[in-house]
């Protein structure tokens, strides 16, 4: 598949925000962006600057896991400072910004899978990580780390291929991951606008959840346990009604539709 250009000025120029992507660190191959971005966050580096990587070595994703970025992917962090009150709405708020960007900039629809996967047709498109740093009395930073599988084939990728799509795969060609990279960090601005009441962030996000009222199995570090997806809480964790009635609150996990 062809190989797109990912200059940040190709990223930068013209983009209509005030803070978010107005720097773009670029590197043709690092380690993770988290890393780079929790470097240059500690350093103090503009608010909404943009860590971006052609390959990651050593990606991860949540629960400790592995994140596979090959060429024609998009990894990227974005560094914020937020207030602590902000901070359960970022995961909700980065995982809105990548579906209406996939949306608008490919016409695909997408779902939300609790707590940050993004899906097309079931099968994950995009994975979120929100990594934080709390002071005293305010968040030192959160980095927002966005995978997209863009330009690329799924089937080249044995360990993923029953869970995951590329947009390239849904599409049947390929696409200039600018334009949704662009996108992304608009989406970003103006949901981050909408942080000092998180409600509308909260309510997007619900709504576009399709794990609700579906029976789910859900792992979690300690434990497997089933159920009915209840609903989730403005802190982000998810109600799950379990058979015998009791309802247990999951902070982070892992859910299967079953
Ligand atoms: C997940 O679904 O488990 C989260 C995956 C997050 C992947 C992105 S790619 C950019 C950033 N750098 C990383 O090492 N991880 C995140």
């Amino acid at each position: 598949m062809s190989k797109d250009s990912l200059s940040p000025s190709a990223i930068t120029t013209g983009l209509g925000t005030r803070f978010v992507g107005q720097r773009v660190l670029y590197y043709p191959k690092l380690s993770s962006t988290m890393d780079i971005a929790r470097k240059e966050a500690r350093r103090g580096i503009a608010e909404g600057t943009v860590v971006i990587a052609e390959e990651q070595t050593v990606g991860r994703g949540r629960l400790k896991r592995t994140w596979l970025s090959p060429q024609g992917s998009i990894a990227l962090s974005i560094i914020l400072y937020p207030r602590i009150s902000y901070l359960p709405y970022l995961v909700m708020l980065a995982a809105l910004a990548a579906a209406r960007s996939i949306e608008k900039v490919t016409g695909l629809k997408t779902q939300l899978k609790w707590p940050n996967d993004v899906l097309i047709n079931g099968k994950k498109v995009c994975g979120i990580l929100v990594e934080t740093e709390v002071g005293e009395n305010s968040a030192a930073y959160a980095i927002i780390g966005i995978g997209i599988n863009v330009n690329f084939k799924v089937a080249d990728f044995p360990e993923i291929l029953d869970v995951a799509t590329s947009l390239a795969d849904e599409l049947g060609r390929d696409i200039p991951r600018v334009k949704i990279i662009r996108q992304l960090l608009a989406e970003v601005e103006e949901l981050c606008s909408a942080l000092p009441d998180g409600e509308p962030i909260y309510q997007e996000w619900r709504k576009r959840l399709i794990t609700l009222g579906r029976k789910v199995q859900v792992r979690t570090s300690t434990a497997i346990l089933e159920g009915i997806a209840e609903s989730v809480a403005r802190d982000g964790s998810l109600l799950l009604r379990q058979a015998d009635g009791s309802q247990t609150r999951i902070v982070a996990g892992d859910v299967t539709l079953r």
